[in-house]
């Protein structure tokens, strides 16, 4: 019988925090380490179709673009979900179907309050889905020149301490470009892969997950909203 995949969403509080990005630039990297990998674009934005298909299907190596949250029989080991804002109505129903989630924010001053916020959405989904765990917060469009983010980040890793997933993803111009994206994502996100192996589920190691209940990690806390 297959296995119930591992789901991973990538969520946040707001827009323009570099979610679809990640959740693409993911599902690309685990696509080619031979994971299969559903990229479930459940925000009706879809901005994750226009990078991950040409209008058809992922071209992808091991990945399958969905419109939705794919069945648990779909073949995939792992979902990459790219969530809808946290603040959406729709989103407890979809983290009511996630093990995982990563939160992704900008080194902004705005993200002292988003990232707690998020926490709180977190939170509440625990109730309905007392496995989900928050594996880290990531810091995308990074700039150690920008003068308030540089303090920023310091001032992120203050609250959230091993929570922050390091390093950050750099902003890098060729990641906008669809032509330049791969490369770019390879040298953005490899290192996030890397942290997030170190965290408490490594997710590369997804094949040795044999159920949900045995596979379910210790949940870390949620940040303590400021
Ligand atoms: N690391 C990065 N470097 C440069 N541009 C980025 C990076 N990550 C995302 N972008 C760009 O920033 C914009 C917002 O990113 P996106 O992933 O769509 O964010 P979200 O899904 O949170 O709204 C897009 O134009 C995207 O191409
Ligand atoms: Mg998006």
């Amino acid at each position: 019988m297959a296995r119930e995949p591992f789901v991973l969403a990538i969520a946040s509080h707001k827009g323009g925090t570099g979610r679809t990005t990640a959740a693409c630039a993911l599902a690309w990297l685990w696509g080619q380490a031979g994971i299969r990998v559903a990229l479930a674009d459940v925000d009706p934005v879809r901005a994750a179709r226009l990078i991950a298909t040409e209008g058809g299907d992922c071209p992808w190596d091991n990945v399958r673009y969905f419109d939705r949250l794919p069945d648990t029989d779909s073949g995939a080991e792992l979902v990459v979900v790219d969530c809808p804002s946290l603040m959406d109505p729709t989103i407890d129903r979809v983290l009511r179907n996630c093990h995982s989630v990563v939160l992704t924010c900008v080194a902004d001053p705005l993200s002292l309050r988003t990232v707690p916020s998020a926490a709180r959405v977190l939170a509440t989904a625990r109730v309905s889905n007392p496995r989900l765990e928050l594996l880290g917060v990531l810091i995308g469009l990074y700039n150690s020149l920008d003068v308030i983010q540089a303090p920023m980040l310091g001032k992120l890793r203050q609250m959230h301490g091993d929570l922050l997933i390091n390093p950050p993803i750099p902003y890098d111009p060729e990641i906008r470009d669809w032509a330049a994206f791969e490369p770019a994502a390879k040298a953005g996100y490899e290192a996030m892969i890397a942290a997030l192996d170190r965290l408490t589920t490594p997710v590369t190691e997804l094949r040795r997950h044999t159920s949900t209940a045995e596979a379910a990690p210790t949940p870390r806390p949620v940040p303590t909203p400021a």
